[in-house]
């Protein structure tokens, strides 16, 4: 299948339900977070095979600091030992890695920041396939810096005209596109601040299965509802 004829070129996210799919067995939620990898991978083959040109997954969001301490170190361990583990491997796809969000927080290990930053570097050049991973990633918080950098390089000369032209450019990534569909897991129907600025109009999917059980099929039926969707975008 190839998306780009369906204009379907960038699909997004919101990967929840680790924490159930572990509670159900029994299990730390860790462990369902763990578990989620393997989804992870499955899509993200999955986006290459069927040339997507990009995917932005939801990892950790601004209010996930909110988290226990424990929770909230295996997440940070868990997202550097996947970008070890596993770069190398999407680097030789053609995987380009981004990485969208507050990334000079200080409450990020200084070990993360080198890591993606290293990651983005090492991958600049890939075309396949644009891998965006939301970390640290609140969308008000993206907004709300944005207007900083914006206002600062513009001083009092600031009027709608100008804004609407050139705010993009002050966002974490302005090359990236708006997403054509969203995907949320695990049945909960909101957006937990991702991306609302960019979801205008998004083609939005709820599924009822927890991110860790989450696979082709799934992604497969949502192309299938995707392409019976008519976008107007305002227009009759
Ligand atoms: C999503 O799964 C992963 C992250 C937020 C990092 P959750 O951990 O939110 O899982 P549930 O929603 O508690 O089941
Ligand atoms: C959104 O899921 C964040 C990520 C998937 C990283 P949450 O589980 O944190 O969101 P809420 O609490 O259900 O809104
Ligand atoms: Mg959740």
């Amino acid at each position: 299948m190839d998306l780009t004829k369906i204009d379907l070129n960038h699909i997004a996210i919101i990967m929840d339900g680790n924490g159930r799919w572990a509670q159900d067995r029994g299990l730390e939620r860790t462990a369902g977070h763990a578990a989620g990898e393997e989804s992870l991978s499955k899509t993200i083959h999955w986006a290459l095979e069927n040339n997507l040109k990009w995917l932005t997954v939801y990892a950790f969001s601004t209010e996930n600091w909110m988290r226990s301490s424990d929770e909230v170190e295996f997440l940070m361990f868990f997202n550097r030992d996947l970008l070890i583990r596993r770069r190398e491997e999407f680097n030789n796809l053609g995987v380009r890695f981004h990485f969208l969000g507050d990334l000079d927080d200080e409450k990020i290990p200084v070990e993360n920041k080198v890591l993606m930053s290293e990651t983005e570097k090492q991958t600049s050049s890939n075309i396949k396939l644009n891998l965006v991973f939301a970390f640290n990633y609140g969308s008000r918080d993206e907004v709300h810096k944005s207007i900083e950098k914006f206002t600062n390089d513009h001083d009092s000369n600031v009027n709608v005209e100008l804004v609407s032209d050139k705010f993009r450019n002050y966002m974490y990534i302005p090359s990236m596109p708006d997403p054509d569909l969203l995907i949320r897991t695990a049945g909960e129907q909101r957006l937990s601040n991702f991306l609302l600025y960019q979801l205008s109009y998004t083609e939005l999917m709820f599924f009822k299965t927890l991110w860790p059980e989450f696979c082709e099929d799934e992604l497969n039926q949502a192309v299938e509802e995707f392409s019976k969707r008519k976008r107007t975008y305002g227009k009759a």
